[in-house]
């Protein structure tokens, strides 16, 4: 499968600090108080809330949810963008999507939840995923939620009966699996037969069919995702539009109505020297397949819109000499930051102190203090001394990065700061080790 975006020890020289922030708009370096993000510098928030700590740029969400939109509509479409909660369900985070117009997708009641509580309305959320309880279900249909997204028979079917039990006819969309290679990590394609997600675009029209005839169904679409970091232009994609371009129109041509085509998300980012699609050409490759098809447009980007919002702040806990290695230890750990584990994601990592951005480099291995070999977040990457305390970020974390921690060796979840500006605020406080504990139960038997 090829891997070619996602790499913790690539061959080709990584980018330098400087192109690492320029890429980065809302990173900047002042020369006595280090890296910034927007005008506050991380040295404060570390001082202040501690560290690890997630820290996310209103300004680049904002600035990214608003691109997203301009080029959906310099493409003349007519789009509606759900922001994949999965990427980033922190409450302030969506609320600044939600402010900027965006709606939600989600696949969970704890996402539906924190899209409800962040104020975004039932009418602007859909509800994906390929295992939903009958309980979601209910709790979809009873907030009136815009859309469901079937993910096979069976499930339209068991939809159908709970729809039809509460007096009501679900608004749904047909996945669609179109057999076409994203071309990014075997981990996150979700496009290829092999995969487990939608039904094979060759039994979409006879299922479509039958969904128009349950009780409890009122099919308004299709919807399709074909995969994640999708960073290797817009051909994929522009494969997959066309044959739900031809699926819309032999739907159509058999008397079913198809109102909406939800394009799904996966746009990839820069992580380190990608070249990915850019919005623009995502809206072309959406216009070519189904722009003259008079469909409402969806779309459901994650990672676009919050990756690059987001670092990760860690400080040094020691830096181990062993052999001929050199070991920076942080006090972040794999159960934060799991995507190098996971995927052997390369993440760029920047120091914080302002002399370190002019200091010889040498190569280290960053680990974390968790008991797995994997808990490494990059091998030989070229970085400066990095003694006890000092503070090092890990970039484009806002995806995927909080969304996904854990607790494991019973570490607490890290804080999450909001930067505004020059001013920034705890939008999560760190796990306390109370909550760490909280819900247990000690039978007497134990004892
Ligand atoms: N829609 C559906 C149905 C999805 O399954 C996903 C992501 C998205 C939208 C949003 O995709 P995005 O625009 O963020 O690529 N944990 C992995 C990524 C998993 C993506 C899962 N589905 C990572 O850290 O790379």
């Amino acid at each position: 499968m090829a891997a070619t975006t996602l790499h913790i020890a690539p061959t080709d020289p990584d980018p330098s600090f400087a192109e690492l922030i320029a890429g980065r708009p809302h990173l900047s370096i002042h020369a006595l108080d280090g890296l910034l993000v927007e005008e506050v510098p991380l040295a404060r928030i570390a001082a202040e809330a501690g560290t690890p700590t997630w820290v996310y740029s209103a300004g680049a969400l904002r600035r990214r949810a608003r691109a997203l939109q301009a080029a959906l509509k310099g493409a003349g479409l007519q789009a509606g963008i759900h922001y994949a909660v999965k990427a980033n369900t922190s409450l302030a985070v969506l609320r600044v999507l939600a402010a900027e117009g965006l709606g939600a997708d989600v696949v969970s009641e704890g996402e539906l939840r924190a899209a409800r509580a962040a104020g975004i309305p039932a009418s602007a959320i859909v509800f994906s995923g390929v295992g939903k309880t009958e309980r979601e279900m209910r709790l979809a249909l009873a907030e009136d939620i815009l859309q469901l997204n079937i993910e096979s028979a069976e499930e339209a079917e068991m939809l159908s009966a709970v729809a039809a039990s509460m007096g009501r006819r679900a608004r749904v969309a047909l996945r669609v699996n179109p057999d076409v290679d994203a071309k990014t990590h075997a981990k996150i394609t979700t496009g290829l037969t092999e995969n487990k997600f939608g039904v094979p675009i060759a039994m979409a029209p006879e299922l479509y069919g039958r969904m128009c005839g349950l009780p409890g169904l009122d099919p308004v679409g299709l919807t399709v995702h074909i995969g994640s970091q999708i960073a290797q232009g817009v051909a994929s994609y522009r494969a997959a539009y066309q044959r739900l371009g031809q699926l819309v129109r032999e739907l159509r041509a058999a008397g079913h109505p198809v109102h909406r085509v939800d394009c799904g998300g996966g746009l990839g980012i820069p992580y380190r020297d990608e070249t990915p699609g850019s919005p623009a050409a995502l809206a072309g490759a959406i216009k070519a397949g189904l722009g003259d098809l008079g469909v409402k447009i969806m779309l459901e980007p994650g990672r676009w819109i919050c990756g690059p919002a987001g670092v990760l702040l860690t400080r040094v806990i020691v830096e181990k000499h062993a052999t001929t290695r050199r070991f920076v230890i942080v006090d972040a750990a794999m159960n934060d930051l799991l995507r190098p584990a996971m995927y052997e994601a390369w993440h760029g990592i920047l120091p914080v102190s302002p002399n370190a951005f002019h200091a010889p480099l040498s190569p280290a291995d960053v680990v974390g203090p968790v008991c797995e070999s994997s808990d490494t977040f990059t091998r030989n990457r070229d970085l400066p001394a990095l003694p006890p305390d000092s503070l090092v970020t890990f970039l484009d974390a806002g995806a995927y990065g909080a969304s996904m921690s854990s607790t494991y060796n019973a570490r607490p979840l890290a804080a999450e700061v909001m930067v505004e500006g020059a001013r920034f605020v705890v939008i999560r406080e760190r796990q306390s080790y109370a909550a760490l504990l909280e819900g247990q139960r000690l039978p007497d038997w134990t004892g």
